[in-house]
């Protein structure tokens, strides 16, 4: 099986809780020391600007939590990419040329910008109150990320589904008038995994505040377990398991063989503190040396900040020279790289390569043929009724490549060397002529 590319990035805004761990980083950990699988996770600091304005301490300490968190709960910073996003500035330079192919239309839509509209307007304000341009590009800045490490799949919750069809738009639109550069990104929902509920039932959330950090002291871990919302059922009295927030905290960290004695103690009437000890202890059993580690970590940033800089090195090392080629995609282009109006040693250069030749017909039609550099006809077009038919066909072929040849059936004659086609237009698309 060929290697796929797995992307997800952290957004740096808070402190990672039972419900990101249960959730998000053991299985994402878990997954990436997979054979087939080159990983990239990244802190998306650049995305915690959108949700943070006005508090740098806030960001700065939720990136060190967080890559703290990612290194405790085992990832593997040799194995896998490691970064913060900050670290590469190719990825707001990516930021903008996707901003330029990217209708506004689009991001009109996407559900967090509608969402702050909607609220607006039952407030009776004006609909843009409050949002910010940040807001509404968060999705491009999203697409970059992913669309910079050509990622075939993005592990995401739910609600970040729209974003990846998002990537995918503007991936296609840049390569449909750039050439193919970007593959297009995946959506990866973990089925199975459980949505954790939070201290009153309700799904673990930040925005209900309800949540269990992930890295708390021991004893304080313990004070807040015994702070999970129960019913009145009294020591002696069978308790449901069904719809326990207890039970299902219980159940995503526990062996089948001790969720099924803890149900059986249930329907036996053990008393709402004692299974919270046991809950308690269960937690602390798998959380303990990560904690350990976790304590350790933090105690030394200069540490953690040295792991990012590899990544970031790594993660450069793809970045830096794909933002080049598609620099000279989009025409960003050195001067001098140019051929030169007259003569000149780049005339030469383009002298020995593939051209395409464009001419009329006594029919009245346009034509082109396509030929290598010693003049040969490599692929003979149909006739057009307009030059600029023709010329759009050229540059279609240009930009697409020999992939374009089926879809162009029609205006082409069946080329009897597809290879040769392929490697001419390819040619001339790296020489960018
Ligand atoms: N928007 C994502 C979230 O809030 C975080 C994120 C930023 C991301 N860039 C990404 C996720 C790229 C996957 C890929 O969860």
């Amino acid at each position: 099986m060929k290697t796929q590319r797995v992307l997800t990035g952290i957004t740096t805004s808070g402190t990672p809780h039972l419900g990101n761990y249960v959730g998000a980083i053991r299985p994402t950990v878990r997954a990436s020391r997979l054979d087939n699988v080159e990983s990239f996770y990244f802190l998306a600091d650049y995305h915690a600007l959108i949700k943070t304005s006005g508090d740098p301490a806030r960001v700065q300490r939720s990136t060190l939590e967080i890559a703290a968190t990612w290194l405790a709960c085992g990832l593997d910073p040799e194995k896998v990419t490691f970064y913060r996003q900050s670290d590469i500035p190719e990825i707001p330079e990516l930021t903008w040329m996707l901003t330029c192919v990217t209708g506004k239309g689009l991001l009109n839509r996407a559900h967090a910008y509608k969402a702050a509209v909607d609220k607006n307007h039952e407030a009776g304000a004006e609909p843009d109150d409050g949002v910010t341009a940040g807001l509404f590009m968060y999705p491009v800045l999203m697409a970059a990320d992913i669309l910079m490490f050509n990622a075939h799949q993005v592990p995401v919750g739910r609600d970040q589904i729209q974003h990846i069809e998002m990537a995918r738009d503007m991936a296609s639109s840049f390569n449909h008038l750039y050439g193919e550069h970007f593959t297009l990104p995946e959506a990866v929902i973990e089925e199975q995994v459980a949505t954790l509920p939070g201290l009153d039932g309700r799904k673990m959330s930040k925005s209900y505040d309800n949540t269990i950090p992930l890295f708390v002291p021991r004893e304080q871990l313990r004070k807040l377990i015994m702070g999970i919302v129960t019913d009145s059922r009294a020591p002696g009295e069978p308790k449901a398991t069904e719809g326990s927030a207890l039970f299902q905290l219980y159940q995503a960290f526990a062996s089948a063989d001790e969720t099924a004695a803890l149900a059986k103690a249930y329907a036996e009437g053990i008393a709402w503190g004692e299974a919270k000890q046991l809950l308690f202890e269960r937690l602390d059993r798998e959380i303990a040396p990560l904690r350990a580690v976790y304590d350790a970590l933090i105690q030394d940033p200069a540490r953690i900040e040295q792991t990012l800089r590899m990544g970031a090195e790594k993660a450069r090392a793809i970045a830096t020279p794909f933002t080049q080629r598609l620099r000279h995609a989009v025409g960003l282009r050195p001067l001098d790289r140019q051929a030169a109006p007259s003569g000149g040693p780049a005339k030469a250069a383009k002298a020995a390569l593939p051209a395409f030749k464009q001419y009329r017909e006594k029919d009245g039609q346009f034509y082109f043929k396509l030929t290598d550099a010693k003049g040969a006809v490599l692929l003979q077009s149909r006739g057009f009724a307009a030059p600029r038919d023709a010329a759009q066909a050229m540059a279609r072929l240009q930009r697409e490549g020999s992939v374009a040849l089926d879809a162009m059936a029609q205006q082409l004659i069946a080329p009897d060397d597809v290879e040769g086609v392929t490697i001419a237009l390819k040619a001339m698309r790296e020489a960018g002529t």
